[in-house]
């Protein structure tokens, strides 16, 4: 159970098992040593040690202090912990818990939220209208399921760490069990650059009912978008070595001038993790070195990346809203569906979820999760990159806090400072993603688990 299925059912025993789950994830990610714990693999992301520590603070102040207003376990945490006051970068200079100091922490805080758990009532987490702040926490286990998503989130956070970490691989790798460039599911070819048809129409974009929403999903509103095309699947590695192969990454024209400066001042020619080794690219994955598998959606690219490829292939990338219309509307019932195969938790045979397996897999071994459009594998596999910025939709009221969304809203008279990426990735849970779900960053951010896929006007050739 997740997600959707969790916050419907939102029992304390429920809500006890999917925090259980999420704290596994995040033990067995730092069951490492101290020093890996303790370093800084990167300056775009913390120390381990800091993400650990940091899932235990909001957890207490969530969980514990927001709904009982017991005072701080200690004193101080909150400062270090608040990742608003201090960069990834600058973080290994805090006076941090060790990792024996952090993993006491969580389990103290862990121990304290199941006790208030248990003492409250299966109708109070019932959706609802409730007035005050703590009935709003708790209609629909709102509370709850945000501290289980941020507890994710931070996972996947974590794996991109362990991606950018140099040494000896740490990560069983899952595999597919196939070979990774024989074709789609089962060896069944595909074409990868297939595209598929969505009319012309309003439909419904965001939700006003879902209670694990965060606050920029909120609240739903029509949208009426002309005929688009957009890619059954997301762009592949194939596709991305003949953007290299055709001279892409030396070719001024097709990027934004932004975009040509970054590639010019980074020296980009490949997706980050990817080398080439005389006539064959290879991609080092979590320690291990193995050939670009063909038929992957391409991951580790930037938004500028991702705007010339689109350029070079006579495309575009499609907006937030043609995403979300292409993922979940469904023109028979004139509704949009939690999911792109509707409303039920996803299973391993209808995403690339949670990090079931280390990597996408290949296009067309999804069938299951078509949309009602047949776009497929639009939920998991890789972040996809979209045309927009990220800004509020109209009537967003932030709930429960201003950092979570509206902080990296544009200020007045300021450009959109970050693009929206839609449906999660391969590490995403699926209890941290659904049709609506928006994820943003900067445009240069490659460290991602993102890629992108292509779309044009119904009327352009
Ligand atoms: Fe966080």
């Amino acid at each position: 159970m997740a997600g959707l299925e969790a916050a419907a059912s939102a029992g304390p025993e429920a809500l006890a098992a999917e925090l259980d789950a999420a704290r596994s994830r995040s033990l067995g990610y730092t069951d490492l040593a101290e020093d890996d714990l303790l370093r800084q693999h990167s300056p775009l992301m913390s120390p381990l040690v800091w993400d650990l520590a940091h899932i235990g603070n909001y957890e207490e102040i969530w969980l514990l202090r927001a709904l009982t207003g017991t005072p701080e376990l200690r004193p101080g945490l909150d400062g270090i912990y608040d990742a608003f006051r201090h960069s990834r970068a600058s973080r290994t200079t805090l006076p941090l818990l060790g990792p024996a100091e952090a993993r006491g922490y969580l389990a103290d805080v862990r121990a304290r939220v199941l006790d208030v758990l248990a003492g409250l009532d299966a109708d109070q987490l019932l959706p609802g209208s409730g007035q005050d702040r703590r009935e709003r926490l708790l209609a629909g286990a709102l509370v709850y399921g945000m501290v289980i998503q941020h507890e994710h989130q931070h996972d996947e956070t974590m794996l991109a760490t362990l991606q950018l970490r140099s040494g000896p691989p740490v990560l069983d790798d899952p595999g597919t069990g196939r070979a990774g460039s024989a074709g789609g599911a089962g060896g069944v070819v595909v074409d990868d650059t297939a595209e598929v048809l969505v009319p012309a129409g309003a439909f419904t974009m965001g939700t006003s009912t879902d209670p694990w929403a965060y606050d920029n999903e909120r609240p739903a509103h029509r949208v009426h978008l002309p005929a688009f095309h957009i890619g059954r699947f997301p762009v592949t590695n194939r596709a991305q070595l003949a953007f290299i192969a055709d001279g892409g990454y030396d070719d001024e024209r097709l990027w934004s001038a932004e975009g040509w400066a970054w590639r010019c001042q980074e020296g980009l020619t490949a997706p980050l993790f990817w080398s080439r080794d005389g006539d064959v690219w290879t991609r080092r994955r979590f320690g291990r070195v193995e050939p670009v598998p063909l038929d992957e959606p391409v991951q580790h690219v930037c938004w500028y990346e991702a705007e010339a490829h689109a350029r070079w292939a006579g495309r575009r990338l499609p907006t937030e809203a043609e995403w979300e219309k292409a993922c979940a509307h469904d023109p028979v019932t004139g509704r949009s569906r939690h999911y792109p195969w509707g409303d039920t938790d996803p299973t391993s045979e209808h995403a690339n979820l949670g990090h079931g397996q280390a990597r996408p897999v290949p296009v067309g071994s999804r069938p299951a999760g078509a949309s009602p459009c047949g776009a497929e594998q639009m939920i998991g596999d890789v972040w996809e990159w979209t045309a927009s910025g990220f800004t509020p939709y109209s009537g967003f009221a932030a709930f429960p806090y201003r950092e979570y969304s509206e902080v990296f809203y544009p200020r007045s008279n300021d450009p959109a400072r970050f693009r929206v990426l839609r449906g999660g990735s391969w590490a995403t849970h699926p209890s941290a993603v659904r049709s609506t779900f928006r994820n943003w960053d900067f445009p240069i951010r490659r460290q991602i688990f993102a890629g992108f896929r292509l779309a044009r006007d119904a009327d352009a050739s």
